[in-house]
């Protein structure tokens, strides 16, 4: 256990429903699977490279592993592996990674959502819920996210959600096969005094219940 988890955020009101973050449970695995599977154009040019097929890694199966590798994260302290719902339905994951503490406090975030629900403002809504999350409870000063300038939608999700651009990383991450260069965004609990979902609440992007 570390400062901050476990924890359930939310719900915050979208046009797509109620968004809530939870940590994941090994019963998540047939609802992550049928969406991993039928989103796979949407979500696998975005995603890290990794070993195996699509189809094998994102098997009701493959779950299980997942689950206990995030968990054991969680556990350390060294991330905040949350499941995003909407109306309590599965619908995403957003990850807090690269926990540091002592005089750095600080983490990357990551976040996927079903392309069923997308354009709706629910990630934005996740996002804003976990940054609020990670500079009260968690006790973190600094929060970045990096992203492929091509990646629109999430260069908006951050801009939306108060992270700044930084910088250009070149070549940064094995990203669909080949590296690629990434925005770095970020934002520091200064920023925000009032918390992002405040801000959020307050530009007309989501509603309290
Ligand atoms: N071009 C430009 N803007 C677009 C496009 C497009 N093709 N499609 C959508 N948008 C805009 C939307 O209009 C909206 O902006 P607006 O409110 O100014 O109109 C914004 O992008 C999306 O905002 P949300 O609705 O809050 O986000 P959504 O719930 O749709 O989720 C996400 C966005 C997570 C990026 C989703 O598209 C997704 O899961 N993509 C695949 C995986 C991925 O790319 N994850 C992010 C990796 S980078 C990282 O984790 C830091």
């Amino acid at each position: 256990r570390h400062p901050g988890w476990p924890a359930r955020l939310g719900p915050l009101l979208t046009e797509r429903g109620a968004v809530s973050l939870r940590p994941p449970r090994l019963r998540d695995a047939s609802a992550w699977s049928r969406i991993r599977l039928r989103d796979r154009n949407y979500l696998q040019r975005w995603e890290p490279t990794a070993v195996g097929s699509w189809q094998e890694r994102n098997a009701v199966m493959a779950w299980p592993a997942q689950w206990s590798a995030l968990r054991g994260m969680a556990r350390r302290g060294v991330a905040l592996p949350f499941t995003l719902t909407v109306d309590g339905e599965f619908a995403g994951q957003l990850t807090v990674g690269n926990i540091v503490r002592g005089a750095l406090r600080s983490a990357w975030i990551g976040y996927w959502v079903t392309e069923a629900l997308a354009g709706g403002g629910v990630a934005t809504a996740a996002v804003a819920l976990a940054v609020d999350h990670c500079f009260g409870p968690v006790g973190l000063h600094r929060l970045e996210a990096t992203v492929r300038p091509e990646n629109e939608p999430s260069v908006r999700v951050l801009e939306k959600s108060g992270f700044r651009r930084e910088g250009l990383f070149r070549r940064y991450l094995d990203v669909a096969g080949a590296w690629r260069d990434h925005y770095v965004y970020a934002v520091t609990a200064e920023e925000i005094p009032d918390g992002a979902v405040a801000a959020l609440v307050r530009s007309g992007r989501a509603r309290r219940p």
